[in-house]
């Protein structure tokens, strides 16, 4: 089946607040048909982020979310919060909150839940670190971080998966065209052994980690390759634009 490719730029702590307008106006200009297209911005610049896409496709993102509705949460931001500005979905489970922040398993699948339960499109994230890699445990390690949305995702349209090697994020050094065909392909099948097969069908897996416009073509390729999630190269409109197109 045809899944529409889906390509979004994770701009993680950087931008200010008029670089940040420049480039979500330079995505908006170039956005073509045939993707869809997002950008996952810091919270501060959310509301100007909204204004400068409005009447375009391109979708905003957040890039973390707080699982309670509302209270005494210090510092954290709901999933109510982020609608009232137009964010159409958010990220769970980056490798920089599993691993930099410190955030458990149980709690990105709260946050998963609420994601979903709030009625955004959930960018759920999963990935082995370099030494799960060697060990062997790649496919047991995605697998239990998909393990992370049990019972909480009914449409395969509110889910994406992003399959980002953390040994990829950042370090110049993406997986290969065939490393990535065969994590996605054996997450597309982990996800017919839990929900069914024409939901793993539906829901698009974005490769993450180090994807430019020279490495994109050959990634984007891949049978079960259904977009990415970008960092670095997401910075510029040109780079992430050769990306989006390269999706096509
Ligand atoms: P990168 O980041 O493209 O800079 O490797 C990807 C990500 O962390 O989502």
């Amino acid at each position: 089946m045809a899944r529409t490719p889906f390509v979004a730029g994770n701009w993680k702590m950087n931008t200010n607040k008029a670089s940040a307008i420049e480039l979500a106006k330079g995505v908006a200009k170039g956005a073509p048909a045939g993707v869809q297209v997002g950008v996952a911005t810091p919270f501060v610049y959310l509301d100007a982020v909204g204004q400068a896409l409005a009447g375009s496709k391109v979708q905003l993102g957040a890039q973390d979310v707080y699982f309670e509705k509302s209270g005494a949460f210090t510092g954290e931001i709901s999933v109510e919060m982020l609608k009232d500005l137009g964010v159409a979905f958010c990220l769970a489970g980056h490798s920089e909150r599993r691993h930099v922040l410190g955030e458990s398993s149980e709690l990105v699948g709260q946050k998963a839940r609420a994601i979903v339960a709030g009625g955004l499109t959930l960018i759920h994230c999963v990935g082995e670190k370099l030494e799960q890699r060697d060990a062997g445990h790649t496919l047991n390690v995605v697998q239990s971080q998909l393990e992370e949305l049990r019972g909480s995702v009914e449409d395969p349209n509110s889910l994406v998966i992003a399959y980002e090697p953390v040994w990829a994020i950042g370090t110049g050094r993406n997986a290969t065209d065939q490393q990535a065909q065969e994590v996605h392909a054996y997450i597309r099948e982990a996800m017919g052994r839990m929900w069914n097969p024409d939901f793993a069908n539906r829901v698009r897996i974005q490769y993450g980690g180090s994807m430019k416009p020279d490495n994109a073509a050959g990634l984007m390729a891949q049978r079960d390759v259904d977009g990415g999630l970008i960092g670095g190269a997401s910075l510029k409109p040109d780079s992430f634009l050769a990306i989006v197109n390269a999706a096509k």
